[in-house]
């Protein structure tokens, strides 16, 4: 299991959930990671597991919507672990509410955890990224691509997450760097917490996953984030790639 071999990666949102189980598949397959993540305790527990596997591994603890401090977060980790090859911008927080309901602080939630982070991290990351060639993966969400009821401030920032990654792709596309996004569905805490507090929505989207399951962190989410961190998939870049059981075909 090689397929990141000396590579470095950040994750934001590292400590936990679908974080977790990318930086799980990453040390597993040779890559150092660095961690982001505003949870010191579950930071600091999962960093020693990912250490076992790769020691040079760190943890950064830090809250994203402070965005001021992110291009010397990323410059903290190419000093320290000597280069940046995969950026992976994942974490992202938001509260459900209906278009009626919503005011500014929703929207201010969901872009300042998720749509601001990306952009500034990918902006800070670039010359390390031209260096090593890298990979960029960003997330992205159904609840974006089909627009579903309560998630208007979610939906707005992943389809904002989305296009820049579409321009990303094409600007960073001559340096050798590509850029995609995962579209997951998966059993994460931040996912089983929302499905104890909207049972009934949780039972309409697990009807409309054809494979009738959610998605594993590490073995379905982790092993598409190596394919599209590694060699495998360096003539793919742009896309939007759904990790999702079938539930959302894009055309
Ligand atoms: N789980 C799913 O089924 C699903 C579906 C669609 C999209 N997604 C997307 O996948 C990504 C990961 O989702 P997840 O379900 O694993 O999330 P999660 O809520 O379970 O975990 C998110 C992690 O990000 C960290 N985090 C949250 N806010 C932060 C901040 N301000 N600064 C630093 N760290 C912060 C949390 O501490 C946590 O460790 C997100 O972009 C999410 O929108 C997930």
């Amino acid at each position: 299991m090689n397929k990141l071999q000396g590579k470095v990666a950040i994750i934001t949102g590292g400590a936990s959930g679908i974080g977790k189980g990318m930086a799980t598949a990453f040390v597993k397959e040779g890559a150092t990671v660095a961690i982001i993540d505003l949870n010191e305790e579950t930071g600091n527990q999962t960093i020693k597991k990912l250490q076992e596997y790769q020691p040079e591994s760190i943890f950064i603890q830090a809250n994203l919507a402070e965005h001021d401090k992110l291009a010397g977060i990323v410059k903290q980790i190419a000093d320290k672990l000597g280069k940046i090859d995969i950026l992976v911008n994942n974490a992202h927080a938001s509260k459900m509410s209906s278009i009626e309901e919503t005011t500014q602080k929703e929207f201010d939630l969901s872009f300042n955890t998720g749509f601001y982070p990306t952009f500034y991290f990918m902006q800070a990351a670039l010359p390390y990224l031209k260096e090593t060639k890298g990979n960029i993966i960003n997330f992205a969400s159904s609840a974006g691509l089909n627009g579903d009821v309560n998630q208007v401030s979610y939906a707005a920032a992943k389809e904002a997450i989305r296009a820049v990654t579409r321009v990303a792709a094409n600007e960073f596309g001559p340096f050798g760097i590509n850029v995609n996004l995962i579209a997951p569905i998966a059993s994460s805490p931040g996912m089983l917490q929302w499905a104890e507090e909207n049972p009934e929505y949780y039972q309409g989207m697990l009807s409309r996953i054809p494979l009738r399951r959610l998605g594993e962190l590490e073995s379905d989410i982790g092993r598409v984030a190596v394919f599209l961190a590694s060699e495998d998939s360096s003539y793919i870049s742009g896309q939007t790639i759904m990790v999702d059981g079938g539930a959302t075909k894009l055309r």
